[in-house]
C-alpha cells in the first residue's frame, strides 16, 4: 500500500466528514513565488482538484464542496477573470469522463447566470449527465457568496409571506435551510483553507455553523492526497459539542 493509501485507510477507520468544504486558496502567490504568471498557479490548482476529488471519492466523503471562484472576485484585473474562466471551461470540458467514470454528482451554487455562455453551456451539459450518479456529490461555488445566497433566500421567503402562502411565524430554520442554494446537501463538517489564511472569505455562511476548521499552510496547487487525508485526521481528533458538555457526549456516547 502507498503512502497515500496508508492514509485514507486510516481516515476510514473512524468518522468520516460527510461534508467538505475547501476554500482553495494560494494559487496566485504560488505562481508569483516562482516567478510565473499568476494564472499559472490557478492551472496547477486544478491539478489538486483533481487529486482531491478523487481521494475524496476513495475514503467515501458524501459531500465535497470547492469554492472556486467568489462574487467578490470579479472584481480582479479583467484578465485574470478572464484566465479564471477558461480554466473552468477546460476543467468541465476536460474532467468530464473522470466525473461520469467515478459515478460522480456535480452540482454548482453561485450566482450562475452571471458566467459567460461559454463555462454556463459545459457545466449545465455536466449537470444534467451526472444528475443521476450516486457516488458524491462534488459542488462547485462559482460566483458565490454567502451574503449574495443569504439575500437570494430571504427575498423568496418574503415573497411567499407577500403571497400569503406563508405565515412569518411559520418560518423555521428549515425554510431558510431549504431555500438556500445548497438545500440538498447537509449541512458542512468540516472547511478546510490553504495557503494560511484564516478566514471564511464569504463562503457557506449559513451552512458552517457548526463546522470544524482546518487551516494549512500549503498553498492549494501543492495541496493533493495526502495533505486532503492528513486534514481529515486532523478533523477526527477533534471533540465536536454542539453546546453541550463533554460529559454530555461521552454519556450518549457519541
Ligand atoms: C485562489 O487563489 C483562487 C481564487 C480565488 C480564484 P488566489 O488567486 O486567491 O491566490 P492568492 O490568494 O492571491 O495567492
Ligand atoms: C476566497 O479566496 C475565494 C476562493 C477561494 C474562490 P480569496 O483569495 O478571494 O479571498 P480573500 O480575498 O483573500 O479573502
Ligand atoms: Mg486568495
Amino acid at each position: 500500500m502507498d503512502a497515500i493509501a496508508e492514509l485514507e485507510s486510516r481516515v476510514k477507520q473512524r468518522a468520516v466528514p460527510r461534508h467538505v468544504g475547501i476554500i482553495m486558496d494560494g494559487n496566485g502567490r504560488w505562481a508569483e513565488l516562482r516567478g510565473l504568471p499568476r494564472l499559472e498557479g490557478h492551472r496547477e490548482g486544478s491539478q489538486s482538484v483533481r487529486e482531491v476529488t478523487r481521494s475524496a471519492r476513495r475514503i467515501g466523503v458524501s459531500a465535497l464542496t470547492l469554492y472556486a471562484f467568489s462574487s467578490q472576485n470579479w472584481s480582479r484585473p479583467p484578465d485574470e477573470v478572464a484566465g479564471l474562466m477558461e480554466l473552468l471551461r477546460e476543467y468541465l470540458v476536460k474532467e468530464r469522463d473522470e466525473i461520469m467514470g467515478n459515478g460522480i454528482r456535480l452540482a454548482a451554487v453561485g450566482e450562475l447566470d452571471k458566467l459567460p455562455r461559454y463555462v454556463k453551456e459545459p457545466l449545465d451539459a455536466l449537470r444534467e449527465a451526472s444528475a443521476s450518479n450516486t457516488g458524491m456529490v462534488l459542488t462547485l461555488a462559482l460566483s458565490y457568496g454567502g451574503r449574495e445566497e443569504l439575500v437570494v433566500a430571504v427575498q423568496a421567503i418574503a415573497k411567499k409571506v407577500a403571497a400569503g402562502q406563508l405565515r412569518p411565524e411559520d418560518i423555521t430554520e428549515d425554510t431558510l435551510s431549504q431555500a438556500t442554494w445548497t438545500s440538498a446537501l447537509p449541512p458542512v463538517d468540516l472547511v478546510i483553507r490553504t495557503s494560511g489564511e484564516q478566514r471564511l472569505s464569504n463562503f457557506l455562511l449559513w451552512q458552517t455553523a457548526y463546522a470544524e476548521f482546518v487551516f494549512s499552510p500549503i498553498a492549494w496547487p501543492d495541496f493533493r492526497g495526502r495533505e486532503f487525508a492528513e486534514a481529515l485526521l486532523h478533523f477526527q481528533t477533534r471533540e465536536r459539542r454542539f453546546g453541550l458538555t463533554g460529559a454530555q457526549l461521552r454519556r450518549a456516547g457519541t
